[in-house]
């Protein structure tokens, strides 16, 4: 069953394949999409706030000409009267082909493939991953950069200590060759030794010149006042605000990722610099999650 858990699960060549599926979809969307799913449900249990990947979930399964069930609000769920995930997971596998779910706990996914007896993809599991967002990320990256082919330094900039997009889309970026990491960020709220790789990463605990100058990809993130201490979120909540001046910085062809949302750490004067790639890049969660439904379907 081709649930989607983790990074970790994907080789070169399945990332390679799943970044020409999603091609092939974004072809589709333009067309307006197709009816590969018609009479398949997706149901979306979101225990925890979206809007990119519950709607970008819910819109890849209209385009495939699916339908959807949903879960919006943990306090609408009969979790909150006590039931199990395990039991939940029993439920709704018997209602849907498939179950996306994002939750705060780390391994709820794991839980919910393992009793649904359907495909299951994580949309985030608290400060652990966010695979679908990672292959996202990297559809972004391949669309800009020969990935693999050509030399790239990718920085990772902001709150990494419990950021699972970047736990995610750090390990998808370092199947392929030629590529370099800068982690950057204050100790205290740097990557963990798990997704750190002393062959291709370096950590960086202040975003210089240098950094800005030589990046392909600087990749933002939010400093995440949900998960981190008060007194931590205090010191570090103005880290890293990106303005016009600082893109600039950038080289012409580098591109500014940042999963949103967005609270105060980029200007919105840098939206329309050519380097400002986010909102495409969520834009690009549509045909990603498409290709992934599809897959998980075995649609294609
Ligand atoms: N990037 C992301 O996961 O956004 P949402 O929290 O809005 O889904």
């Amino acid at each position: 069953m081709q649930h989607v858990l983790s990074a970790g699960q994907f080789s070169k060549e399945a990332l390679e394949e799943i970044m020409a599926q999603a091609a092939d979809m974004e072809e589709i969307v333009k067309n307006g999409g197709c009816d590969m799913a018609k009479g398949r449900i997706l149901a979306t249990l979101f225990y925890e706030p979206s809007t990119r990947t519950r709607l970008s979930f819910e819109a890849a399964m209209h385009r495939l000409g699916g339908s959807i069930i949903s879960e919006t609000d943990v306090n609408f769920s009969s979790i909150t009267k006590g039931e199990v995930l395990s039991d939940t997971a029993r439920i709704v596998g018997g209602y849907a082909d498939m179950i996306a779910i994002r939750s705060k706990t780390p391994g709820d996914a794991k839980i919910m493939a393992d009793y649904s007896g359907v495909p299951v993809i994580n949309g985030g599991d608290g400060s652990a991953e966010h695979p679908t967002q990672g292959l996202l990320d990297l559809y972004t990256i391949s669309k800009q950069f020969k990935l693999g082919h050509e030399p790239l330094v990718i920085s990772f900039v902001g709150e990494l200590i419990t950021g699972r997009t970047v736990h995610s889309c750090s390990q998808m970026v370092k199947q392929f060759p030629n590529v370099k990491i800068n982690f950057v960020a204050p100790a205290d709220i740097q990557i963990p030794d798990k997704y750190f790789d002393e062959a291709t990463d370096t950590k960086h605990f202040e975003l210089t010149d240098e950094i800005l100058e030589t990046s392909d990809v600087i990749y933002d993130t939010r400093i995440q006042k949900e998960r981190l201490s008060p007194e931590v979120y205090e010191k570090h909540k103005t880290a890293f605000h990106f303005n016009a001046e600082k893109v600039n910085k950038m080289k012409p062809n580098a591109i500014l990722m940042h999963p949103l949302p967005r609270v105060n750490e980029i200007a919105h004067e840098v939206d329309d610099l050519p380097q400002a790639k986010y909102f495409e890049q969520a834009i690009n969660g549509v045909p990603v999650r498409m290709a992934l439904i599809a897959r998980g379907l075995n649609l294609i």
